[in-house]
């Protein structure tokens, strides 16, 4: 079986400037760095605003950090007349590694419907960068489909254009969870990561299932995250609100400590 390095992923959304994003970066560095960080065993990247990537690249390659970096969207077009958006070449031109596909705020206000996100994931994978996959019900969703069926069709749509892709990384992210304080239980992640594994064996088959991280997110904080990553089929988690603290954000990297191995 594969191994899975455990990846903690920030997704700070529209928070800090190029100017914050750098002195937050160092402080992060400097953080994890005190804590003795072997990023080898645990990946942790943040996911800054488009506006914070060309300083946050020149900090990370030029202080030789470790530390990880994506976008938050990418353009479902290679380029052109598309004015606003933003190019899967631009990104990877800037050693952006991974971007965030189909967050439930682009799909909420955005209108991101599963065509135009699986046309978003087969451009980045075409570029060379890694989409970060977000899927997840909704509370309504919740109550008529139970946990699964949402995500499952999520994954299925976002993987349409992506066969033979073999570096994606998934994100279960219950919307009803996102920035309410209420989590899901570690119990509710596995079983439903579990049901996605499944869809990455039957769409990607079972040797890219096996190595691909499905991650959770929802209201993780320092103080939940050791029981959904001892969950068997849960390798990480994307962080909103608590990625924007650094201590805490820190704290969540290090989650070994609050498991004890
Ligand atoms: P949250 O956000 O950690 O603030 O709930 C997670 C996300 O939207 O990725």
């Amino acid at each position: 079986m594969a191994e899975r390095i455990p990846f903690i992923a920030g997704n700070w959304k529209m928070n800090l400037d190029h100017l914050q994003a750098i002195a937050f970066v160092q402080k992060l560095a400097w953080t994890l760095k005190d804590a003795r960080h072997d990023y080898g065993v645990t990946e942790v990247a943040v996911f800054p605003p488009f506006t914070d990537l060309r300083s946050v690249q020149t900090l990370i390659s030029g202080d030789k950090i470790e530390l990880g970096f994506g976008a938050q969207d990418v353009s479902a077009h290679p380029n052109g007349a598309y004015t606003g958006e933003i190019s899967a070449e631009f990104l990877k031109a800037l050693d952006v590694q991974y971007v965030i596909v189909g967050h439930s705020e682009r799909r909420q206000y955005h209108h991101e419907g599963d065509e135009h996100i699986a046309e978003k994931v087969a451009n980045a994978i075409k570029n060379g960068l890694v989409p970060v996959i977000c899927v997840g019900e909704t509370a309504e969703d919740l109550e008529l489909y139970g946990p699964s069926a949402v995500p499952v069709q999520q994954l299925h749509g976002a993987l349409a254009l992506a066969g033979g892709a073999t570096n994606i990384v998934v994100a279960y992210e219950p919307v009803w969870a996102i920035g309410s304080g209420q989590a899901a239980t570690p119990e509710q992640a596995e079983q439903v990561a579990e049901q996605l594994r499944y869809v990455l064996g039957e769409v990607l088959g079972g040797e890219v299932a096996d190595a691909t991280r499905i991650l959770y997110g929802g209201s993780v904080k320092s103080s939940n995250i050791a029981g959904f990553l001892r969950q068997p089929n849960v390798d990480g988690a994307l962080v909103g609100g608590a990625s924007l603290d650094i201590a805490e954000f820190a704290s969540i990297a290090q989650f070994r400590k609050h498991v004890g191995t």
